[in-house]
């Protein structure tokens, strides 16, 4: 089993970029089918959803926009649920349907709290794509329209996702290894 080691701890491979490739390559299909003639904008979540949101990207043939939003929500290993707004959204959210591009939605706090801010920019036809998604973490009621991958609750990294600030160049997924 491969293993890397970021900081202090040691995670194992789980999830391999071809599996990650053929999840995408699947809900970018759905979206292309489902978004026809409805010129979406893509708000993908920095720093978490750079590499999906890009991947993604690629496999959309319809018309449509991305931009890039930020929002401050996590530290360590585990969820603070401290989330106060987001920035730098430079688009019109209103009159058309809107896709939230995220690396992963845990408890779903951090998607409640995107989707009340992006509300109040005026968006009202609001759309959830998620690379991943712990189905037994989740706490918060919220809209999950596009999931790639499900995974188990435990601490992952790679792929964009870190462990304190390292990891996300990884192409691959890890899992958090026992101690
Ligand atoms: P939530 O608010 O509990 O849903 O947490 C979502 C945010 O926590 C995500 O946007 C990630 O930035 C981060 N997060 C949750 N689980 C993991 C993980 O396993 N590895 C790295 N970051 C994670
Ligand atoms: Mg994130």
């Amino acid at each position: 089993m491969k293993k890397v080691q970021i900081l202090d701890k040691k995670f194992a491979l789980s999830i391999p970029e071809k599996k990650i490739q053929e999840a995408i390559k699947t809900i970018s299909e759905q979206i292309n089918t489902d978004f026809k003639n409805r010129n979406p904008l893509f708000v993908s979540i920095l720093n978490g959803s750079f590499m999906f949101a890009s991947d993604l990207i690629k496999q959309i043939t319809i018309p449509s926009e991305i931009t890039f939003i930020k929002v401050a929500s996590y530290t360590n290993t585990q969820s603070t649920g401290v989330v106060t707004e987001i920035f730098g959204l430079d688009h019109d959210v209103e009159n058309r349907p809107v896709i939230i591009v995220e690396d992963i939605v845990d408890s779903g706090l951090t998607m409640q709290k995107i989707i009340e801010q992006l509300r109040s920019h005026g968006a009202e036809e609001l759309y959830v794509a998620t690379l991943l998604l712990k189905p037994d973490a989740l706490r918060f009621k919220v809209p999950l329209d596009y999931v790639a991958l499900r995974i188990p609750n435990e601490f992952i990294v790679g792929y964009g996702l870190d462990y304190n600030g390292y990891g996300r160049n990884l192409r691959d997924i890890y899992t958090l290894m026992p101690e």
